[in-house]
């Protein structure tokens, strides 16, 4: 053998022990698979979240008419919960960053609603619905106009009965 091969040959056999046996690939399959999974899973929309926040909005409306101070606080409740989800599942969407300009009119109606204050009830939904148009301007969503509703779509829902405590 020629001395140069000599010399070669522990960084040779070092090479070949070295090869990895390919036992990780199936371990990657699954990997990639649960990977595809997860991106695929069902994540609520931005107007999915928008289209219940319009219901509470709606019910927090003719609750606080009938002085109805527990569903009030409730679908308060509702709306902070849909504002949660949208921070948690639509990150992805530049708009998320503009849900915070609504925390005034939030804390003006939860105070309101603990008051059981009418004449606060009614502003603060006004301060409210307009803080939801100024986003929907923001974010050249503006076709979408909030308004105080006039009549309750809901002709299955009794506003007026309950524990109004
Ligand atoms: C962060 C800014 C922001 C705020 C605050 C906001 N919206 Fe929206 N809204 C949006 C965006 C963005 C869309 C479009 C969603 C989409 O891509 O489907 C939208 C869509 C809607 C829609 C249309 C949903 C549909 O599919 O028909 C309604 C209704 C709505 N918003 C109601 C409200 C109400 C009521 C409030 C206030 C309580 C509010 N929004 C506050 C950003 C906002």
């Amino acid at each position: 053998m020629k001395p140069i091969l000599l010399l070669l040959l522990p960084a040779l056999i070092l090479a070949s022990c070295q090869q990895p046996a390919d036992n990780t690939k199936p371990l990657q399959n699954r990997i990639d698979s649960l990977e595809k999974k997860v991106a695929e899973s069902y994540k609520p929309g931005f107007g999915e979240f928008m289209s219940s926040i319009q219901s509470h909005h709606s019910k927090l409306w003719f609750a606080g008419q009938n002085n109805n101070w527990k569903l009030a606080d409730f679908e308060i409740g509702e709306i902070k919960e849909a504002i949660e989800g949208i921070r948690k599942y639509d990150t992805d969407r530049k708009e998320s960053e503009q849900l915070v300009m609504l925390n005034p009119a939030i804390d003006s109606m939860s105070g309101a609603i603990a008051q059981k204050n009418p004449a606060r009830f009614k502003s603060a939904f006004h301060l409210l619905t307009t803080t939801c148009n100024n986003c929907h301007h923001a974010v050249s969503f503006e076709f979408n106009v909030i308004k105080v509703p006039d009549a309750s779509p809901y002709t299955n829902q009794d506003f007026n009965s309950g524990d109004k405590k």
